[in-house]
């Protein structure tokens, strides 16, 4: 028997153990042996829940047990995850989260603590959700030199951006609906701004590289400004808007960055909806794959998090190799990226003539239902040649990246 404990009973805590126990035959074959919960750490109590002999409302009964020897810390926030995961790791027991804050922000130092003590610290359920993207980089990858991640890697925006296209609804609209759902939170500045994105891409860029990326320095901006027009005009183009994260490995460095583009229908994310999230890898070798699935929700959450405490178990007393040191990755600056860029700005003979006189050849793109508008797609240029050209521009509406 391998016991483990479950800290925070919140949604992804109580769907662990409600994996752990529907599909307890099938996890005891392929561990070789019953994994059973032993502890569950909560503020409350579950009078009338099965689990409520097994809540304890202090960590230290559940450190101090040397029965216990994995724990999915499902709290999330930094505190007190942070110091129960340290304690955990240092007392040679392993932990499986799914909180990706403290991941972007402690995992090199927490593998370390993991390495020094003989266990694991493991994070499939960071990033993707239910998506297996933590383990192929880590494992099923190895063999590759890995140089381009691209991802839609948030549900929330990825829900309100699917509904904007389908419908034709403005920003504020939709994400009212979706936060009546329980589809966005309540304060939803971390999804729709962009930062739970580049937290997730920081994370994957740290594992493509080896060294740790700090989600502080990757270039961000979310979907906030995003608007039905802009839908008009993607549709247009035969396109739709989507949130990117993306990182790229180049000769001098790393780049990477979160981003609304307009994709075309070809592009494989392009048909990834709703709460769906899907990640794009290069290899050197095995070329382009792709993982798709269901980025948020209990039991996709959680099937993540009971596959780490499924590997933690076959691993007992062993650190399996997780390829991300406390090295800093120095980010390069985005601006000398190239790409095109659609622009929309107040119409007018003068602003046109301008606009062309600056950016020289332009596909003009014409949605007859928007009048008193000029919108264009420019040539490929860097980020930082099209911030200078338009700045020379008046009566700028918005621009939006466009990836092919
Ligand atoms: N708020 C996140 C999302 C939850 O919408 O994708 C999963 O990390």
């Amino acid at each position: 028997m391998v016991y483990a404990a479950v800290l925070g009973y919140g949604t992804v805590g109580s769907g662990v153990v409600e994996v752990l126990e529907k599909n307890s035959a099938r996890i005891a074959e392929k561990v070789g042996e019953d994994i059973k919960v032993k502890y569950v750490l909560d503020l409350r109590d579950f009078l009338g829940d099965p689990i409520q002999d097994r809540v304890v409302h202090d960590f230290e009964v559940i450190l101090n047990d040397p029965e216990v020897k994995i724990i999915c810390e499902t709290m999330g926030g930094n505190e007190p995850a942070y110091t129960f995961s340290k304690k955990a790791l240092l007392a040679g027991k392993s932990v499986c989260t799914s909180n990706k804050e403290l991941v972007a922000n402690h995992g090199p130092e927490l593998l370390r603590l993991a390495r020094e003590n003989k266990c694991n610290y493991m994070f499939e359920a960071s990033v993707g959700g239910g998506i297996p993207i933590i383990r192929p980089l880590n494992s099923s990858l190895t063999a590759e030199e890995l140089d381009t991640i691209t991802g839609i890697l948030n549900g929330t925006t990825n829900y309100i951006l699917t509904r904007m296209a389908r419908e034709g609804a403005d920003f504020e609209d939709v994400l009212k609906e979706a936060q009546a759902k329980g589809y966005a939170e309540k304060d939803p500045t971390a999804d729709v701004e962009g930062y739970d994105a580049c937290r997730k891409i920081a994370i994957l860029s740290s594992l493509m590289t080896g060294k740790t990326v700090d989600y502080r320095e990757i270039y961000t901006e979310g979907i906030s400004k995003i608007t039905a027009e802009d839908f008009a005009y993607a549709a247009a183009m035969n396109r739709s808007i989507k949130l990117l994260a993306m990182s790229k490995v180049v000769e001098d460095g790393c780049f990477a960055m979160v981003a609304p583009f307009m994709i075309p229908s070809e592009n494989p994310l392009y048909g990834v909806n709703d709460v769906f999230n899907a990640v794009f890898v290069h290899g050197n070798m095995v070329d382009n794959t792709m993982y798709y699935g269901r980025g948020a929700g209990k039991l996709p959450t959680a099937s993540a998090v009971v596959s780490d405490v499924i590997d933690c178990a076959r691993h007992i007393g062993k650190t399996v190799i997780c390829r991300w040191s406390e090295e800093k990755q120095p980010l390069l600056d985005i601006s000398v990226t190239k790409r095109r860029f659609f622009v929309r700005m107040s119409a007018g003979a003068e602003n046109e003539s301008k606009a062309i006189e600056v950016f020289g050849g332009v596909s003009v793109i014409e949605v007859p239902q928007i009048k008193g508008e000029f919108a264009f797609v420019t040539d490929e240029m860097s980020e930082k040649e099209f911030a200078e050209k338009l700045a020379k521009l008046d009566g700028v509406i918005t621009r939006i990246r466009l990836e092919d």
